[in-house]
């Protein structure tokens, strides 16, 4: 192997403790503890164990963790009602509802309906106009995780090709922004389904994010030779010689990306604590910007 292995726990850890840092102090000198609200409906395995990992690390770090858990069959409005009183809670400064949301539900209006001021996901309309355009905002999580992961990798992002595969709203599309803004200043290339030779891309990028939600979309043979490989995927590959009957994979193909690739993050151990991270990062952003207009 060649490839340095992107850490994602330690950068996490690093970060965490001067989260944990600014939430002390801001409970010190302004009374305030940053409180996250995060919603969960439904029981996919997959989100049960997200929200309990998010609950759980914004305890270590300080906070107050509210935690809702609704029945899927609820009424669509029992949502947006739970959704209203959080967002005139004083003790809130956060509020998550863990995506995807069971059969039914319209996850547009039910995101729309968080305040834009607690949105600490990113995901309203409000806060992703505010990133196109470059005005004060929440960055969505896991894209500012991606840069932040780039950044520790030792690569300077400023002038670097970077290729972004998959186009979703919440990994793809936000990714590809932060990239490109002036302050990565990166030339970005956005692959996804409706690409017909994704490796002729790649293989010209110094930067390749993989957000595509299918193991094995990113070989070793379709990057350059130095690239910094961060893979988004979460990928549950059933496996009996594991106690719970499966193993995580990325996107990426790990062993042959990593015999090519300078750098490359691990799954699990790479995006996903960072995407915790970024969420307190947003929780304590939002509770100091509220003690600093009282
Ligand atoms: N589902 C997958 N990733 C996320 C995330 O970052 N936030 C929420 N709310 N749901 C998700």
């Amino acid at each position: 192997m060649k490839a340095k292995i992107i850490d994602g726990k330690i950068l996490a850890q690093n970060l965490r403790a001067e989260i944990a840092e600014g939430v002390a102090r801001l409970k010190e000198e302004k009374g305030v503890t940053p409180g996250l609200a995060v919603i969960l409906v439904g029981e996919n395995p997959a989100s049960v164990s997200y929200v309990t990992a998010k609950e759980k690390a914004c305890v270590e770090a300080g906070m107050l963790s509210r935690e809702i858990r609704l029945p899927a069959d609820i009424e669509e409005g029992v949502l947006l009602d739970k959704i209203a009183e959080l967002n005139a809670d004083d003790a809130i400064h956060g509020i998550l509802v863990q995506l995807p949301l069971p059969k039914g539900f319209d996850e547009k209006k039910v995101i729309n309906s968080i305040a834009p001021e607690k949105d600490v996901d990113g995901f309203t309309p409000i806060n992703v106009g505010r990133m196109l355009i470059g005005e004060e905002c929440f960055l969505p999580c896991t894209p500012h995780g991606i840069i932040k992961l780039i950044e520790f990798s030792g690569m300077d992002i400023k002038g670097k090709s970077a290729v972004v595969i998959g186009r979703s709203n919440i990994v793809g599309k936000p990714v590809a922004v932060l990239l490109s803004r002036k302050e990565t200043n990166a030339t970005v290339t956005m692959c996804h389904t409706g690409t017909p030779d994704i490796a002729k891309f790649t293989r010209q990028a110094d930067i390749v994010v993989v957000a595509a939600g299918r193991p094995g979309t990113l070989t070793g043979d379709m990057i350059k030779e130095g690239s910094v490989v961060i893979d988004v995927g979460v990928n549950r590959i059933p496996d009996e010689t594991k106690p719970k009957g499966f193993r995580l994979v990325g996107d990426a193909d790990f062993d042959s990306c990593a015999a090519v690739a300078s750098a490359i993050t691990p799954v699990p151990g790479g995006v996903g604590p960072m995407t915790i991270t970024m969420l307190l990062f947003n929780t304590l952003e939002s509770a100091r910007r509220v003690a600093l207009n009282n």
